[in-house]
Protein backbone atom coordinates (compact mmCIF):
# COMPACT_ATOMS: atom_id res chain seq x y z
CA UNK A 1 0.00 0.00 0.00
CA UNK A 2 1.47 3.34 -1.04
CA UNK A 3 2.41 5.87 2.07
CA UNK A 4 -0.67 8.29 0.68
CA UNK A 5 -3.20 5.50 1.24
CA UNK A 6 -1.74 4.84 4.56
CA UNK A 7 -2.09 8.28 5.79
CA UNK A 8 -5.56 8.65 3.99
CA UNK A 9 -6.90 5.42 5.65
CA UNK A 10 -5.87 6.71 8.89
CA UNK A 11 -7.50 9.67 8.54
CA UNK A 12 -10.77 7.73 8.00
CA UNK A 13 -10.42 5.33 10.43
CA UNK A 14 -8.91 7.86 13.35
CA UNK A 15 -9.40 11.33 11.89
CA UNK A 16 -6.66 13.88 11.83
CA UNK A 17 -8.27 17.05 11.69
CA UNK A 18 -7.99 19.31 14.42
CA UNK A 19 -4.51 17.46 15.22
CA UNK A 20 -1.10 18.71 15.51
CA UNK A 21 0.79 15.92 15.30
CA UNK A 22 3.55 13.54 14.24
CA UNK A 23 2.93 10.49 12.30
CA UNK A 24 5.24 7.63 12.01
CA UNK A 25 5.47 4.19 9.87
CA UNK A 26 7.27 1.27 11.01
CA UNK A 27 7.99 -1.84 9.46
CA UNK A 28 9.02 -5.41 11.04
CA UNK A 29 9.27 -8.61 8.51
CA UNK A 30 8.22 -11.93 8.67
CA UNK A 31 10.99 -14.85 8.12
CA UNK A 32 11.70 -17.82 6.57
CA UNK A 33 13.28 -20.22 8.15
CA UNK A 34 16.39 -22.50 5.59
CA UNK A 35 16.78 -25.22 8.30
CA UNK A 36 16.72 -25.82 12.04
CA UNK A 37 12.62 -26.88 12.72
CA UNK A 38 11.25 -27.32 16.32
CA UNK A 39 15.02 -26.62 17.38
CA UNK A 40 14.76 -23.19 19.01
CA UNK A 41 12.62 -24.51 22.45
CA UNK A 42 14.69 -27.49 22.49
CA UNK A 43 18.13 -25.18 22.84
CA UNK A 44 19.39 -25.84 19.75
CA UNK A 45 20.10 -24.12 16.21
CA UNK A 46 17.92 -22.17 13.55
CA UNK A 47 18.88 -20.67 10.27
CA UNK A 48 15.95 -17.98 9.36
CA UNK A 49 16.36 -14.83 7.79
CA UNK A 50 14.02 -11.99 7.67
CA UNK A 51 11.36 -10.87 5.05
CA UNK A 52 10.95 -8.20 2.71
CA UNK A 53 7.36 -8.93 3.36
CA UNK A 54 6.21 -8.43 7.14
CA UNK A 55 4.23 -5.58 8.79
CA UNK A 56 3.19 -1.82 8.31
CA UNK A 57 2.29 0.33 11.10
CA UNK A 58 1.07 3.60 11.06
CA UNK A 59 1.62 5.35 14.70
CA UNK A 60 0.30 8.97 16.35
CA UNK A 61 0.95 9.71 19.58
CA UNK A 62 -2.60 10.88 21.86
CA UNK A 63 -2.76 13.22 24.14
CA UNK A 64 -4.76 11.03 26.48
CA UNK A 65 -4.08 7.12 28.22
CA UNK A 66 -6.17 5.64 25.39
CA UNK A 67 -4.94 3.44 22.78
CA UNK A 68 -6.67 2.94 19.61
CA UNK A 69 -5.46 0.02 17.04
CA UNK A 70 -6.73 -0.92 13.93
CA UNK A 71 -5.68 -3.45 11.24
CA UNK A 72 -6.19 -2.73 7.42
CA UNK A 73 -6.78 -6.50 6.88
CA UNK A 74 -9.39 -6.98 9.09
CA UNK A 75 -11.91 -4.10 7.76
CA UNK A 76 -15.29 -3.95 8.63
CA UNK A 77 -14.76 -3.62 12.39
CA UNK A 78 -14.17 -0.81 14.63
CA UNK A 79 -10.82 0.20 15.93
CA UNK A 80 -10.05 -2.08 19.71
CA UNK A 81 -9.78 0.83 22.28
CA UNK A 82 -8.21 -0.04 25.48
CA UNK A 83 -5.77 2.31 28.52
CA UNK A 84 -2.23 1.71 28.03
CA UNK A 85 -1.99 1.21 31.51
CA UNK A 86 -4.70 -1.86 31.01
CA UNK A 87 -3.56 -3.29 27.87
CA UNK A 88 -4.48 -7.19 28.21
CA UNK A 89 -7.72 -8.48 28.47
CA UNK A 90 -7.79 -12.14 28.91
CA UNK A 91 -10.66 -12.77 27.06
CA UNK A 92 -9.94 -10.88 23.89
CA UNK A 93 -9.46 -13.95 20.94
CA UNK A 94 -9.26 -11.28 17.77
CA UNK A 95 -5.79 -10.62 16.53
CA UNK A 96 -5.50 -7.19 18.76
CA UNK A 97 -4.07 -9.89 21.34
CA UNK A 98 -0.83 -10.02 19.33
CA UNK A 99 -0.31 -6.13 20.38
CA UNK A 100 -2.26 -6.05 23.44
CA UNK A 101 0.34 -9.46 25.11
CA UNK A 102 3.37 -7.70 24.00
CA UNK A 103 2.26 -4.30 25.35
CA UNK A 104 0.90 -6.23 28.81
CA UNK A 105 5.31 -7.40 28.67
CA UNK A 106 6.76 -4.06 28.23
CA UNK A 107 4.40 -2.46 30.63
CA UNK A 108 5.39 -4.77 33.47
CA UNK A 109 9.13 -3.87 32.81
CA UNK A 110 7.45 -0.09 33.14
CA UNK A 111 8.42 0.15 29.48
CA UNK A 112 5.46 2.05 27.79
CA UNK A 113 5.14 5.40 26.59
CA UNK A 114 3.52 8.07 29.38
CA UNK A 115 0.21 8.79 27.01
CA UNK A 116 -1.73 6.41 24.01
CA UNK A 117 -1.05 6.21 20.43
CA UNK A 118 -3.38 5.38 17.26
CA UNK A 119 -1.96 2.85 15.27
CA UNK A 120 -2.97 1.37 12.13
CA UNK A 121 -1.62 -2.23 11.18
CA UNK A 122 -1.03 -3.56 7.41
CA UNK A 123 0.60 -6.42 6.63
CA UNK A 124 1.33 -7.74 3.40
CA UNK A 125 2.48 -11.73 4.85
CA UNK A 126 0.18 -14.87 3.32
CA UNK A 127 -1.92 -15.29 6.07
CA UNK A 128 -1.84 -18.56 7.94
CA UNK A 129 1.14 -19.26 5.60
CA UNK A 130 3.22 -19.83 8.38
CA UNK A 131 6.23 -16.32 7.43
CA UNK A 132 5.31 -15.05 11.24
CA UNK A 133 3.16 -12.48 10.77
CA UNK A 134 1.69 -12.95 14.26
CA UNK A 135 5.54 -12.31 15.31
CA UNK A 136 6.24 -9.44 12.96
CA UNK A 137 2.95 -7.67 14.77
CA UNK A 138 4.57 -8.14 17.91
CA UNK A 139 8.10 -7.17 16.97
CA UNK A 140 6.33 -4.22 15.27
CA UNK A 141 4.00 -3.00 18.51
CA UNK A 142 7.39 -3.02 20.66
CA UNK A 143 9.37 -1.57 18.46
CA UNK A 144 6.82 1.23 17.62
CA UNK A 145 5.67 1.87 21.25
CA UNK A 146 9.85 2.03 22.36
CA UNK A 147 10.82 4.72 19.73
CA UNK A 148 7.82 6.75 20.16
CA UNK A 149 8.18 6.77 23.93
CA UNK A 150 12.32 7.01 23.52
CA UNK A 151 12.40 4.15 25.86
CA UNK A 152 15.67 2.58 23.82
CA UNK A 153 14.94 -1.20 23.80
CA UNK A 154 17.38 -3.28 23.08
CA UNK A 155 16.42 -5.53 20.29
CA UNK A 156 17.23 -8.89 21.38
CA UNK A 157 15.30 -8.39 24.81
CA UNK A 158 12.53 -6.86 22.27
CA UNK A 159 12.45 -10.38 20.79
CA UNK A 160 12.59 -12.17 24.58
CA UNK A 161 9.74 -9.77 25.86
CA UNK A 162 7.74 -10.53 22.18
CA UNK A 163 8.37 -14.39 22.62
CA UNK A 164 7.28 -14.20 26.36
CA UNK A 165 4.16 -12.58 25.57
CA UNK A 166 3.36 -15.48 22.96
CA UNK A 167 4.09 -18.05 25.44
CA UNK A 168 2.30 -16.46 28.68
CA UNK A 169 -0.43 -14.46 27.11
CA UNK A 170 -1.49 -15.93 24.02
CA UNK A 171 -0.60 -19.11 24.90
CA UNK A 172 1.45 -20.81 22.54
CA UNK A 173 4.30 -22.55 23.89
CA UNK A 174 7.00 -21.03 20.79
CA UNK A 175 10.46 -20.51 20.72
CA UNK A 176 12.27 -17.34 20.12
CA UNK A 177 13.26 -18.17 15.90
CA UNK A 178 10.32 -15.70 14.69
CA UNK A 179 11.11 -12.87 17.27
CA UNK A 180 14.55 -12.94 17.07
CA UNK A 181 14.94 -13.01 13.43
CA UNK A 182 11.95 -10.09 12.75
CA UNK A 183 13.69 -8.02 15.24
CA UNK A 184 17.65 -8.75 14.14
CA UNK A 185 17.14 -9.85 10.96
CA UNK A 186 19.58 -7.89 8.21
CA UNK A 187 19.61 -7.80 4.23
CA UNK A 188 21.03 -9.92 2.37
CA UNK A 189 21.60 -12.44 5.42
CA UNK A 190 20.67 -15.64 7.20
CA UNK A 191 21.55 -15.72 10.78
CA UNK A 192 22.34 -18.96 12.59
CA UNK A 193 21.39 -18.72 15.59
CA UNK A 194 22.10 -20.61 19.10
CA UNK A 195 18.44 -20.11 20.85
CA UNK A 196 20.28 -21.58 24.20
CA UNK A 197 22.27 -18.96 24.07
CA UNK A 198 21.34 -16.31 21.97
CA UNK A 199 24.52 -16.60 20.84
CA UNK A 200 24.34 -15.81 16.61
CA UNK A 201 26.39 -15.14 13.51
CA UNK A 202 24.92 -13.38 10.13
CA UNK A 203 25.89 -16.29 6.91
CA UNK A 204 25.33 -14.23 3.71
CA UNK A 205 23.13 -15.31 1.38
CA UNK A 206 25.19 -15.43 -1.53
CA UNK A 207 23.73 -17.44 -4.34
CA UNK A 208 24.77 -17.01 -7.12
CA UNK A 209 22.17 -17.32 -10.03
CA UNK A 210 20.34 -19.39 -7.54
CA UNK A 211 16.96 -18.53 -6.09
CA UNK A 212 15.83 -19.39 -2.70
CA UNK A 213 11.63 -20.03 -3.46
CA UNK A 214 8.99 -19.79 -0.65
CA UNK A 215 5.62 -21.70 -2.13
CA UNK A 216 2.89 -21.63 -0.08
CA UNK A 217 0.34 -24.46 -0.15
CA UNK A 218 -2.40 -22.29 0.36
CA UNK A 219 -3.52 -24.92 3.58
CA UNK A 220 -3.70 -22.21 6.57
CA UNK A 221 -2.03 -23.69 9.38
CA UNK A 222 -2.84 -22.24 12.82
CA UNK A 223 -0.18 -22.84 15.20
CA UNK A 224 -2.26 -22.51 18.65
CA UNK A 225 -4.84 -24.91 17.13
CA UNK A 226 -2.39 -27.05 15.84
CA UNK A 227 -0.35 -30.02 17.56
CA UNK A 228 2.50 -27.51 18.09
CA UNK A 229 1.93 -27.23 21.77
CA UNK A 230 1.85 -31.17 22.12
CA UNK A 231 5.05 -31.05 19.89
CA UNK A 232 6.65 -28.81 22.88
CA UNK A 233 5.35 -30.91 25.67
CA UNK A 234 6.49 -34.63 23.79
CA UNK A 235 9.99 -33.30 23.96
CA UNK A 236 9.65 -31.73 27.56
CA UNK A 237 8.93 -35.80 28.22
CA UNK A 238 11.83 -36.91 26.11
CA UNK A 239 14.47 -34.75 27.80
CA UNK A 240 12.81 -35.59 31.30
CA UNK A 241 13.98 -39.40 30.39
CA UNK A 242 17.49 -38.39 29.14
CA UNK A 243 17.91 -36.06 31.93
CA UNK A 244 18.79 -39.53 34.00
CA UNK A 245 21.81 -39.74 32.00
CA UNK A 246 22.79 -36.70 31.15
CA UNK A 247 23.09 -33.46 32.64
CA UNK A 248 21.66 -30.89 30.40
CA UNK A 249 19.09 -28.38 30.66
CA UNK A 250 18.00 -28.60 26.67
CA UNK A 251 17.03 -31.86 24.63
CA UNK A 252 20.04 -30.40 21.65
CA UNK A 253 22.28 -30.13 24.53
CA UNK A 254 22.84 -33.90 23.99
CA UNK A 255 24.91 -35.26 21.13
CA UNK A 256 23.88 -37.23 18.38
CA UNK A 257 26.33 -40.22 19.48
CA UNK A 258 24.87 -39.89 23.06
CA UNK A 259 21.41 -40.11 21.92
CA UNK A 260 22.29 -43.20 19.43
CA UNK A 261 23.96 -44.78 22.67
CA UNK A 262 20.71 -43.96 24.68
CA UNK A 263 18.28 -44.11 22.85
CA UNK A 264 16.86 -47.33 24.85
CA UNK A 265 15.80 -45.37 27.60
CA UNK A 266 12.82 -43.85 25.91
CA UNK A 267 10.66 -47.00 25.48
CA UNK A 268 7.96 -44.78 23.82
CA UNK A 269 8.42 -44.80 20.06
CA UNK A 270 6.84 -41.66 19.85
CA UNK A 271 9.09 -40.06 22.17
CA UNK A 272 11.94 -41.47 20.43
CA UNK A 273 11.08 -40.52 17.42
CA UNK A 274 10.52 -36.63 18.95
CA UNK A 275 14.06 -36.58 20.07
CA UNK A 276 15.57 -38.16 17.61
CA UNK A 277 14.63 -35.38 14.76
CA UNK A 278 15.04 -32.39 17.18
CA UNK A 279 18.87 -34.08 18.08
CA UNK A 280 19.36 -34.67 14.17
CA UNK A 281 17.86 -31.40 13.01
CA UNK A 282 20.17 -29.25 15.11
CA UNK A 283 23.13 -31.39 13.24
CA UNK A 284 21.81 -30.38 10.38
CA UNK A 285 21.16 -27.09 10.69
CA UNK A 286 24.91 -26.45 12.04
CA UNK A 287 26.43 -28.12 9.17
CA UNK A 288 24.06 -26.26 6.82
CA UNK A 289 25.54 -22.81 8.08
CA UNK A 290 28.84 -24.07 6.92
CA UNK A 291 27.94 -25.53 3.69
CA UNK A 292 26.11 -22.38 3.01
CA UNK A 293 29.26 -20.61 4.04
CA UNK A 294 31.26 -22.63 1.75
CA UNK A 295 29.12 -22.01 -1.17
CA UNK A 296 28.36 -26.32 -1.05
CA UNK A 297 24.73 -25.55 -2.38
CA UNK A 298 24.25 -29.04 -3.28
CA UNK A 299 25.03 -30.50 0.14
CA UNK A 300 22.95 -27.78 1.61
CA UNK A 301 19.87 -28.73 -0.02
CA UNK A 302 20.33 -32.59 0.47
CA UNK A 303 20.48 -31.29 4.31
CA UNK A 304 17.22 -29.59 3.59
CA UNK A 305 15.73 -32.95 1.90
CA UNK A 306 16.50 -34.87 4.83
CA UNK A 307 15.57 -32.44 7.53
CA UNK A 308 11.69 -32.63 5.53
CA UNK A 309 11.98 -35.92 5.86
CA UNK A 310 12.96 -35.79 9.17
CA UNK A 311 9.78 -34.03 9.96
CA UNK A 312 7.75 -36.11 8.04
CA UNK A 313 8.77 -39.31 9.84
CA UNK A 314 10.02 -38.85 13.45
CA UNK A 315 8.25 -35.44 14.18
CA UNK A 316 5.52 -36.01 12.26
CA UNK A 317 4.26 -32.30 11.64
CA UNK A 318 3.98 -32.13 7.97
CA UNK A 319 0.82 -33.13 5.74
CA UNK A 320 -0.16 -34.38 2.09
CA UNK A 321 -0.27 -31.01 0.78
CA UNK A 322 4.06 -30.35 2.38
CA UNK A 323 4.53 -33.59 1.10
CA UNK A 324 3.18 -33.02 -2.50
CA UNK A 325 5.37 -29.80 -2.98
CA UNK A 326 8.06 -31.34 -1.77
CA UNK A 327 8.48 -34.60 -4.10
CA UNK A 328 7.08 -32.46 -6.57
CA UNK A 329 10.27 -29.82 -6.18
CA UNK A 330 12.53 -32.82 -5.66
CA UNK A 331 11.71 -34.49 -9.15
CA UNK A 332 13.14 -31.08 -10.66
CA UNK A 333 16.39 -30.76 -12.38
CA UNK A 334 17.93 -27.77 -10.95
CA UNK A 335 16.35 -27.74 -7.57
CA UNK A 336 19.16 -27.96 -4.88
CA UNK A 337 16.74 -29.03 -2.10
CA UNK A 338 13.13 -28.17 -1.08
CA UNK A 339 11.27 -28.56 2.61
CA UNK A 340 8.65 -27.50 4.72
CA UNK A 341 9.05 -24.61 6.34
CA UNK A 342 7.80 -23.39 9.82
CA UNK A 343 5.66 -24.51 12.28
CA UNK A 344 3.97 -27.34 10.53
CA UNK A 345 0.77 -28.85 9.53
CA UNK A 346 0.32 -26.29 6.71
CA UNK A 347 1.81 -23.24 5.05
CA UNK A 348 4.84 -23.00 3.07
CA UNK A 349 8.10 -24.79 1.74
CA UNK A 350 11.10 -23.38 1.01
CA UNK A 351 13.25 -24.54 -2.18
CA UNK A 352 16.77 -23.94 -3.38
CA UNK A 353 16.50 -23.41 -7.02
CA UNK A 354 18.91 -22.67 -10.23
CA UNK A 355 17.39 -19.25 -11.52
CA UNK A 356 17.98 -21.84 -14.94
CA UNK A 357 15.35 -23.72 -13.44
CA UNK A 358 12.92 -21.94 -12.09
CA UNK A 359 9.89 -22.12 -14.99
CA UNK A 360 10.34 -25.86 -14.84
CA UNK A 361 9.91 -25.66 -10.88
CA UNK A 362 6.74 -23.38 -11.16
CA UNK A 363 4.99 -25.19 -13.82
CA UNK A 364 6.01 -28.83 -12.61
CA UNK A 365 5.00 -27.98 -9.24
CA UNK A 366 1.77 -25.90 -9.77
CA UNK A 367 0.65 -28.13 -12.23
CA UNK A 368 1.51 -31.56 -10.20
CA UNK A 369 -0.14 -29.68 -6.75
CA UNK A 370 -3.34 -28.77 -8.41
CA UNK A 371 -4.01 -32.08 -10.24
CA UNK A 372 -3.47 -34.00 -6.64
CA UNK A 373 -4.66 -31.53 -4.06
CA UNK A 374 -7.23 -29.55 -6.59
CA UNK A 375 -5.89 -25.88 -5.57
CA UNK A 376 -3.11 -24.30 -6.66
CA UNK A 377 0.35 -23.12 -4.68
CA UNK A 378 1.63 -19.80 -4.84
CA UNK A 379 5.41 -18.59 -5.55
CA UNK A 380 7.64 -16.26 -3.69
CA UNK A 381 11.52 -15.65 -4.87
CA UNK A 382 12.42 -14.84 -1.33
CA UNK A 383 13.50 -11.19 -0.84
CA UNK A 384 15.43 -10.56 2.37
CA UNK A 385 15.50 -7.23 4.29
CA UNK A 386 16.45 -5.67 8.00
CA UNK A 387 15.13 -6.29 11.24
CA UNK A 388 11.98 -4.12 12.28
CA UNK A 389 12.98 -0.28 11.88
CA UNK A 390 11.50 2.67 10.90
CA UNK A 391 10.69 4.06 7.78
CA UNK A 392 9.10 7.50 7.70
CA UNK A 393 8.49 10.41 10.42
CA UNK A 394 6.31 13.00 9.28
CA UNK A 395 4.89 16.05 10.84
CA UNK A 396 1.06 16.19 10.18
CA UNK A 397 -0.54 19.78 10.01
CA UNK A 398 -4.29 20.92 8.95
CA UNK A 399 -3.93 21.82 5.55
CA UNK A 400 -0.58 20.17 4.79
C1 LIG B 1 6.92 -21.67 14.84
C2 LIG B 1 7.39 -21.14 16.19
C3 LIG B 1 8.91 -21.11 16.25
C4 LIG B 1 9.50 -22.46 15.86
C5 LIG B 1 8.90 -22.97 14.56
C6 LIG B 1 9.33 -24.36 14.22
O1 LIG B 1 7.27 -20.79 13.82
O2 LIG B 1 6.87 -19.86 16.41
O3 LIG B 1 9.32 -20.73 17.53
O4 LIG B 1 9.35 -23.39 16.90
O5 LIG B 1 7.48 -22.94 14.58
O6 LIG B 1 10.68 -24.40 13.98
Amino acid sequence: MKTSNFMALFDQVFGLSGRETELRLFFAPGRVNLIGEHTDYNGGHVLPCALSMGTYALVAPRTDSSCRIFSQNVPNVEPVKFLITHPWDQAETNWSRYPRAVLSILGERCLLPAHGLDVLYYGNLPGGAGLSSSASIEVLTGYAFGEVGHLNIDRVELALMCREAENNRVGVKCGIMDQFASSMGRKGQAILLNCDTLEHRYCKLDLPETSLVITNSNKPHTLSASSYNQRWRECETALAILRQKFEVSALCQISGHDFNISVGLIEDGVIRRRAKHVITENQRTLEASVLLENGDLEGFGQLMNASHVSMRDDFEISCREMDVLTELAWSVDGVYGSRMTGGGFGGCTVSLVRNDALEKFKKTVEQGYLSEVGYSPTFYITETSDGAGTIQVRNFNIGQ
